[in-house]
């Protein structure tokens, strides 16, 4: 039986650099959660600029990469994310996920473990650790990478139909756009990230001319009303 203790101080937690651990997260709910299992995996899976950033990313989940790493956004994914970053001149940023350890499963054809959809269960475990990273780090704009991130963030409807576009809710003032990973499986859409990180430089440098594109997103109460996170 894992007691489960309101500030729950992360196990042997292991530092790879300083800014890791930069924030205080309430860690409320690793003891008690399916993907916190020991100290190999990083409570404290995000990095960047911590102090009212222009913007910080959310991804889903680390991968295999950012599970060895303790960083959100290393493997491949990451690479093109930040690539695309420096090429658009996007430099004031930080980095998160949706949930900070690796939900991971065995594939059943190789053996292997391989990543997974986090479940709603271990999203909403997760929350208040991200609810604490967006009131710290206090940024700009909040670019939501995905689906995921973006029913995270209360905002209901596919991604296709609101990306680039800019809803604000309680969370602040947040930009849906492609999740890195869909353009290495489908590299024609490139275009449409590096519109939308355009569009967001846009915003960043006060261009009110920016067509604001309406969606087909709603505004939910509370994320677990999102019941399907794809
Ligand atoms: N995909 C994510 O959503 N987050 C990461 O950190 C890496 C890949």
């Amino acid at each position: 039986l894992v007691k489960k203790e309101k500030y729950l101080k992360a196990p042997n937690l292991k530092k790879t650099s300083k800014e890791l651990n930069d924030l205080t997260l309430p860690l409320s709910n690793c003891g008690s959660c399916t993907l916190y299992k020991d100290s190999s995996y990083h409570p404290h899976n995000y990095w960047g600029t911590l102090n009212n950033p222009d913007v910080l990313f959310v991804g889903e989940a680390p991968g295999k990469t950012e599970k060895a790493t303790g960083k959100a956004f290393q493997g491949r994914a990451g690479q093109l994310l930040q690539k695309e970053l420096k090429a658009m001149g996007i430099d004031s940023f930080a980095i998160a996920n949706v949930v900070a350890c690796r939900p991971e499963t065995i594939d059943p054809k190789y053996g292997r473990l391989r990543d997974r959809k986090p479940t709603p269960t271990e999203v909403k475990n997760c929350a208040e650790n991200l609810d604490s990273i967006i009131a710290q780090v206090n940024p700009k704009y909040i670019a939501a990478l995905g689906a995921t991130a973006m029913q995270r963030l209360k905002i209901k409807g596919g991604i296709t139909a609101n990306r680039g576009v800019m809803i604000e809710n309680d969370y602040g003032k947040i930009i849906p756009v492609y999740h890195p990973a869909y353009i290495l499986r489908s590299p024609n859409f490139i275009t449409e990230f590096r519109q939308d990180l355009k569009t967001l430089k846009g915003f960043l440098e006060g261009n009110k001319d920016i067509a604001k594109p309406q969606g087909d997103y709603i505004v939910v109460e509370d994320p677990t009303e999102v019941e399907e996170l794809e």
